[in-house]
Formats: C-alpha cells, sequence, structure tokens
C-alpha cells in the first residue's frame, strides 16, 4: 500500500459517520480545475475516467456540471476508495459509477480498464495532486495506461505544482518539495520536461498548460500525432 501525506479530516472538516472525507484543498482548486476541463467536455458525452480520487469530491463536483459525462472514480487506498463510495452515495446523481481499484504503478491500471467493464467511450483522464506524493513509478503507470486507452482526440489531465526546467516556479513549491522530499525521498514536485519524455514514450504530447491559483497548472496532454 502506497503511502499518502494528506490525512484528509485533519485539514479539512471531520470525518463523516459514512466514511466521507473532506480536502481543504478541493474547496480552493475545483472551480478553477473545472474551468479548463468544461471546454474540452463541453458538447461531449462519454467517459472520464480520475485518477488517485482520494476524498472522491472532484468527481461528485464536475459530474453535477456534466450530465452527459459518466465518471469514473478511483484510487487504491482502502479509506479512499469508501470516502469516495460514500460521496456517490451522498450525491446520488446517475452519471457516477462505483470507484475502480486502480493502483497506477501498474501500467494496465486495473482488468475493468480492458476487459469490457469499465469506460466504453474514454474521452479523458483527470489526475490531481498524485504524481508528487508517489514514487516516479506512479507517474510512468499513469502516462502508460493513459497512452493506452485514450483515443486519438482523448486529453489526459494532470493537475499539481510542478517544475520548469528543473527550477520550481515559486518559493512556496521549493518548500513543499523539500517537506515531501524529507518524507519520503521518492516523492518529489516533477519537472515538466520530464513528463513530457514520459508522454512521449506513452505516445502522447504536451498540449497546454492552464495557470492554477496557488503556483499550481493543469498539464494537458494529448496525442504526439495529433497534437
Ligand atoms: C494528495 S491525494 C489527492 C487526492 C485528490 N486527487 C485530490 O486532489 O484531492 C493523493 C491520492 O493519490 C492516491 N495514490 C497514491 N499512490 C497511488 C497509486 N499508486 N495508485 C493510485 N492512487 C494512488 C492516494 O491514495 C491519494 O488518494
Amino acid at each position: 500500500m502506497a503511502e499518502y501525506v494528506v490525512e484528509f479530516g485533519k485539514d479539512g472538516r471531520p470525518v463523516e459517520p459514512d466514511g466521507r472525507l473532506d480536502a481543504a484543498a478541493f474547496h480552493r482548486n475545483h472551480r478553477a480545475i473545472w474551468a479548463v476541463l468544461e471546454p474540452f467536455l463541453a458538447g461531449k458525452s462519454g467517459d472520464v475516467v480520475e485518477a488517485g480520487s482520494g476524498t472522491g469530491q472532484h468527481v461528485v463536483d464536475f459530474a453535477g456540471r456534466s450530465p452527459e459525462i459518466t465518471w469514473w472514480p478511483s484510487d487504491l487506498n482502502e479509506q479512499h476508495l469508501k470516502s469516495i463510495a460514500a460521496w456517490r452515495t451522498h450525491a446520488g446523481l446517475p452519471n457516477i459509477r462505483p470507484p475502480l481499484r486502480i493502483d497506477l504503478s501498474d501500467p494496465a491500471w486495473c482488468p475493468q480498464m480492458h476487459d469490457g467493464r469499465g469506460p466504453a467511450r474514454l474521452l479523458a483522464v483527470f489526475c490531481a495532486n498524485v504524481i508528487h506524493i508517489a514514487p516516479w513509478r506512479v507517474a510512468e503507470g499513469l502516462f502508460a495506461g493513459a497512452g493506452r486507452y485514450l483515443p486519438a482526440d482523448g486529453r489526459l489531465f494532470l493537475y499539481g505544482p510542478f517544475k520548469r526546467g528543473g527550477k520550481h516556479t515559486a518559493v512556496s513549491n521549493a518548500v513543499f518539495d523539500s517537506s515531501l522530499r524529507e518524507r519520503n525521498p521518492e516523492w518529489g514536485v516533477r519537472d515538466i520536461e520530464a513528463l513530457q519524455q514520459l508522454a512521449a514514450g506513452a505516445g502522447l504530447a504536451l498540449v497546454e498548460t492552464a495557470e492554477m491559483p496557488a503556483n499550481n497548472l493543469v498539464l494537458v496532454f494529448g496525442r504526439a500525432n495529433a497534437a
């Protein structure tokens, strides 16, 4: 079981009796993230997988705004899977599927992605605040799976703090990076150029970079030959 840095319920609201966790960061970032996802999803119907959903709050919010999209949350942490399921029940939205158990360090993600029980018309993969709080092999698996499952016009939306050309974009990100590496030497804020290399190996390329509040970014990857 991978470790994770955020102990939901400590910096957000207390854990609900049904297991719903709250991430304080969700309240600060979901509107800005949706502003990047929305133009791509507008007018489309199909499936979106969220990798490393954590509490499950992003999927619930986004699903409420996009009834034509079927959302597939996922995680590998038991408590988080329980929280995602509880948020799904609480929301009662018909366009959220039960959480998939995906270990992103496995390039195949999970059997449902390729045995017919998972998304049939994958439009996009969304992943927020995961790859810096996990070993590099998680980033490798994320890109490998996205490259395998996304169609020609699909997109991978990757939210978080990133380095540019090996340099931090803000002092706060440098401090955060140090705290991550102290906690686990395999963690750390990732470099955009290193991610572009991973993407290239998976047949993907960076097609857009969107500035987010608090020195975060959304990196948008599409098919290299269609980008
Ligand atoms: C900081 S939380 C972010 C959660 C959520 N995306 C958000 O923005 O609130 C990181 C998440 O990545 C998940 N995670 C870590 N390693 C993973 C792996 N190998 N496969 C899938 N999820 C993983 C953790 O369980 C946790 O839910």
